[in-house]
């Protein structure tokens, strides 16, 4: 039987960063590779009770069909976490953010369409925008966000862009925070290029030593479509996100998500409303930042130990999961990756990240999930596959 498939099919690519998991599977090896949650930070307890709760209390309720839209309550309860005035009406519940995305390319890109991204940027992004074939552009940046004279030169480079896709809270892959003086200047410089922003935002509660300054959103609401997510503060497991629409795209939007799933599981989200009831996420999260911050600690010690004298630069992330890591010139991260897998440590290379220009020499190191003894150790086995790295190489 001859299957004849789409041409958007043919625009799917399996995850680079699934590939590289998979060889972190043997047994022995510590894995900066994952872009998982600590499973630690994960409220069991506060779960099990909710859900006894809510079979209890509404159990036929919540295993039926419901909205598109989301549960009223959950929908206002997440309205009132956000730092900007949001109507519950402007809320979707979406099946993870990751589903914002994809709903979020459906309604915007065309093939062919113009979509500027950060670059790097995160791969699951492009990922769901791939498969509308949008013609994808990196705009470059430094450590306070995308170069504006860059944006502005990429933006005006030929039809409009359909939208530019930002992580401004400590991004996946590069850990990296917008500044405030950055995002006033995005706006400004959005609004006079007329382009519409898409703002994804897992990881803005997960800060160290302050919050980030206000979203984009809040900035020019009118001009961006909000994505949001319970998986980095309560668990990824229950597939529950948000995004935060004008009113002009919502009912497109609604359309869309309604096409794909009818809804997020009632279910799942009637167990988080109760979860969130009386301020769980302002005694919850604090224990999650104080852990994240201590494994960053620790890893940032391990890189001062280990790497002396190797070339190897690395930034200080202020939240989120992820450090960004670049090998000394002449390397190529995806090439030291066997090396490292062998002695028993794996990362991610970075090359995939980027949508433009790739650079060979990058990495992303999650220091979330492994232990602090396990980041030592890893670390140092990094250390030694970088400097076996030449020998091979002369070799
Ligand atoms: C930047 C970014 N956006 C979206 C997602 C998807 O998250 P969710 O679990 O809410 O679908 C992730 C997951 O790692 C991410 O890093």
């Amino acid at each position: 039987m001859a299957w004849t498939l789409a041409r958007r099919a043919h625009a799917m690519n399996p995850s680079v960063i699934r590939e590289v998991l998979k060889l972190t599977e043997r047994p022995g090896i510590i894995s900066f590779a994952g872009g998982l949650p600590s499973p630690k930070t994960f409220p069991v307890d506060a779960f099990a009770e909710s859900c006894a709760r809510v079979l209890r209390e509404d159990g036929q309720v919540a295993l039926q069909y419901s909205a598109s839209e989301g549960l009223p309550l959950l929908r206002e309860q997440v309205a009132a976490m956000l730092p900007w005035p949001v109507d519950p009406a402007q809320v979707l519940i979406t099946t993870g953010s990751q589903q914002g995305l994809d709903l979020v390319a459906k309604i915007l890109i065309d093939p062919g369409s113009r979509v500027l991204v950060e670059d790097p940027t995160y791969l699951g992004a492009l990922q769901a925008f791939a498969p509308m074939e949008p013609q994808v552009e990196g705009v470059p940046g430094d450590d306070e966000g995308v170069d504006l004279q860059a944006l502005r030169r990429v933006a005006r480079a030929g039809a409009a862009p359909r939208m530019l896709y930002l992580l401004p809270n400590f991004q996946n892959p590069t850990g990296r925070l917008m500044s405030e003086a950055r995002r006033q200047a995005l706006v400004q410089a959005a609004q006079e290029l007329d382009l519409p922003l898409i703002e994804d935002n897992p990881y803005g509660e997960l800060w160290f030593d302050a919050p980030p300054p206000a979203p984009l959103s809040a900035r020019r609401p009118e001009g961006c479509i909000y994505l949001g997510s319970f998986s980095k503060v309560l668990s990824p497991g229950l597939r529950l996100g948000y995004l935060i629409a004008p009113a002009a795209l919502y009912p497109k939007l609604l359309q869309a998500k309604q096409a794909a799933d009818l809804h997020t599981p009632s279910f799942n989200q009637r167990m988080v409303a109760d979860v969130l009831r009386d301020g769980f996420l302002d005694r919850h999260v604090p224990g999650i930042r104080a852990l994240y911050k201590a494994q960053r600690d620790a890893m940032l010690a391990a890189l001062e130990r280990e790497m002396t004298g190797l070339g190897l630069e690395w930034n200080r992330p202020a939240g989120g999961m992820f450090l960004w890591a670049r090998l000394p010139r002449g390397m190529d991260a995806t090439e030291l990756l066997p090396l490292a897998v062998e002695r028993g440590v794996a990362f991610v290379p970075g090359a995939p990240f980027h949508a433009g220009e790739s650079d060979p020499r990058t990495l992303r190191l999650s220091f979330v999930t492994a232990t602090r003894e396990q980041i030592a150790t890893g670390i140092a086995r990094l250390a030694q596959a970088i400097r076996a790295y030449p020998l091979r190489q002369a070799a």
